[in-house]
């Protein structure tokens, strides 16, 4: 039978353009559906730039403007690989000529935009979806799958930490192709939206929303060379960001994120510690999940660190044979199989933009808290 197209136009070809490219054209060899990807598009604003993008990783064309990538009849999906200042603009425009919608995190710059993004997908009703994709390492879904199979029992605690080292030279300027996640104006936040944002995304998928938070944030160097002006300028950014909150479950929150953790590159883990069990993750370790369970009797009873790469483990058997572990890029992969999937059944991918607008609430209590000192209400999701 023949397959239904879904023709792609990515924005960005960055690091998560290539992560993106790499599931588009992988995801069809391992998990067959009843769609064929075709990778139409690419948009950059050099051409020359995007041409060769677009040679090595097989896109038909190019464009140079987003708007005339999304005017284009021939693509259903707008993918947003660009930084966040750019998302809410590209993400309504999207919509508003029906196209389905793949928008990289965090959703906006805040949960204001996010909000009109919600608006027009729901507007438009189209298929859209946000890349959290930790949510789709085999070993995360394990975990999931474990807290809803009522394994954990009561869950007291939840802690999560995201420690990078990569900005502590004060001599790094801000802002520009490379460094705009040091501009307040393109990333609207610091660590906060970069970071915490997966680790809140991840935590209320696994332990459910978040009702209040109290927070601090710091920003360790004050002024950087803006790469853009030349000028020495403030910077308006959060360098490390720590804060507790109360889960709408009862449970206790403690996350932390800074990029000033000399030595760390990209540590994300997290714990949660249930009455009967608990459960650790670590990036670094991505494809193990240890787990800790009471109803093990006896002297050997202890943490123990699951292989998650066994054929009845989440996603795994459509890869190697047991024993031989999956990494960062098959996350991606994973994402694009839950977006078919949504296209298949009918009932939409997730996290999807209301996922996606949820964390952006999250982040904004978790600034203005640092800002006041005080506990702040998170804004909830209406159903
Ligand atoms: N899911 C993840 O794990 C993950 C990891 C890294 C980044 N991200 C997210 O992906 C997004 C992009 O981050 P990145 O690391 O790929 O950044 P990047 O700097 O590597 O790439 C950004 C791309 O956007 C392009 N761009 C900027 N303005 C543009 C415009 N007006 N029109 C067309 N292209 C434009 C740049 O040329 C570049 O190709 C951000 O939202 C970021 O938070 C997600």
């Amino acid at each position: 039978m023949a397959k239904k197209q879904l023709r792609i136009g990515l924005i960005g070809y960055g690091f998560m353009g290539r992560a993106h490219s790499n599931a588009f054209a992988q995801v069809g060899h391992f998990f067959p559906s009843s769609y064929e990807i075709v990778l139409k598009a690419v948009c950059a604003r050099d051409a020359a730039k995007a041409q060769e993008f677009a040679d090595r990783w097989g896109y038909e064309s190019i464009e140079t403007d987003w708007k005339k990538l999304i005017a284009r009849k021939d693509i259903d999906v707008e993918d947003i690989a660009v930084p966040y200042n750019l998302h809410a603009e590209i993400a309504i425009a999207a919509a508003k000529a029906g196209k389905m919608i793949l928008c990289e995190k965090p959703l906006a710059l805040n949960s204001k935009e996010a909000e009109g993004m919600v608006k027009a997908i729901e507007k438009a009703k189209v298929p859209n979806m946000v890349w959290y994709n930790y949510r789709r390492c085999p070993a995360v879904v394990l975990a999931k799958q474990l807290i809803d199979a009522g394994k954990l029992g009561k869950v007291f605690h939840y802690r999560a930490n995201f420690l990078q080292d990569w900005t502590i030279n004060p001599e790094l300027p801000q802002g520009g192709a490379a460094l705009w996640r040091l501009d307040v104006k393109a990333a609207g936040s610091g660590v906060t939206g970069d970071l915490l944002a997966h680790c809140i995304d991840t935590a209320m998928w696994l332990n459910g929303g978040i009702k209040d938070v109290s927070a601090m944030t710091e920003t360790f160097i004050k002024e950087r060379k803006h790469t853009l002006t030349g000028k020495v300028e403030k910077v308006g950014i959060d360098d490390a960001c720590a804060f507790m909150c109360h889960f709408n479950n009862g449970s206790l929150g403690l996350f932390e994120s800074t990029r000033y953790a000399r030595g760390h590159k990209a540590l994300y883990t997290f714990e949660v510690n249930g009455e009967n069990m608990s459960l650790k993750w670590d990036l670094h370790d991505l494809h193990r999940l240890q787990v800790f369970d009471y109803s093990d009797v006896g002297p050997e009873r202890g943490w123990k660190s699951i292989h998650v790469s066994d054929g009845d483990h989440p996603y795994t058997g459509k890869w190697w044979v047991p024993g031989l572990q999956l990494g960062y890029e098959h996350s991606f992969i994973h994402q694009v199989v839950e977006f078919i999937s949504g296209l298949e059944s009918g009932k939409g991918a997730k996290p999807d933009f209301k996922d996606g607008l949820a964390t952006d609430y999250v982040v904004d209590a978790v600034l203005s808290s640092a800002k006041s000192g005080k506990w702040t209400k998170v804004k909830q999701v209406k159903a």
